[in-house]
């Protein structure tokens, strides 16, 4: 898995805003909003386009397009649905399906509860977001998930990842042939025995939407 932590000031200075446990709902709800953008300016480094040429007032221009089809943003609910507009600042022609996702929290196992996608990912370049990348059982199911459904690039933006999460996810998906990749604002010291990411920011979904 190609991993790309994004290195920039205004992501490390959002972030630790966002770790302030004294940071209220309507902040982080906003303050993630604007992380997801400046990482999907990141994330969309690989999105495909075609060449195109169009006419200026002046002359001919060359240039690119989104090819099709359409980008697929995979928002893990609940806590991915708080980065989903943050993605559509710069992408707003995405086709948008959803995974409802759970952790168990003695087992912490993942169980997914919704899927609403469209029919046919065949060929597919899929963006899926998730603020955190914990025990990475979440991420490892969702992937495996649109790669059998027949996607054919998946990208993972994370806000935060442990580093025994993005372990796991490695391994997971050593067989998986289609290329897979993580985008992430910062990859923290270690999970706790909750299954937390310290130092993390805490319960992102209870964060955004408790
Ligand atoms: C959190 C988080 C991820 C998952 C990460 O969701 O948003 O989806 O846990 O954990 P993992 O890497 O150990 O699998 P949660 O299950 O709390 O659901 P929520 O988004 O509905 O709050």
């Amino acid at each position: 898995m190609d991993i790309h932590v994004v290195d920039h000031p205004l992501v490390a200075h959002k972030l630790t805003t966002l770790r302030d446990a004294g940071t209220d709902s309507p902040t982080f709800r906003r303050l993630t909003d604007e992380l997801v953008t400046l990482l999907t300016y990141e994330a969309t480094r690989d999105v495909r386009v075609e060449d195109v040429t169009v006419q200026t007032p002046v002359s001919a221009a060359k240039g690119v397009r989104l090819a099709p089809p359409k980008p697929l943003i995979v928002p893990i609910l609940r806590a991915g649905l708080g980065m989903l507009e943050g993605m559509q600042h710069l992408l707003p022609t995405a086709e948008v399906g959803f995974l409802g996702m759970i952790r168990n929290e003695e087992t912490l196992e993942p169980a997914t509860y919704a899927e609403r996608l469209p029919d046919n990912l065949t060929g597919r370049q899929a963006y899926v977001l998730d603020p955190m990348l914990a025990t990475g059982g979440t991420l490892s199911a969702a992937v495996e998930f649109l790669v059998q459904r027949g996607c054919s690039a998946i990208t993972a933006i994370c806000l935060l990842a442990a580093p025994e999460g993005i372990a796991r996810v490695e391994a997971d998906l050593a067989d998986v042939d289609v290329p897979v990749s993580l985008v992430v604002a910062a990859v923290d010291e270690r999970l706790n025995e909750h299954g937390y990411i310290v130092p993390g920011l805490g319960d992102a979904g209870d964060r955004l939407y408790g």
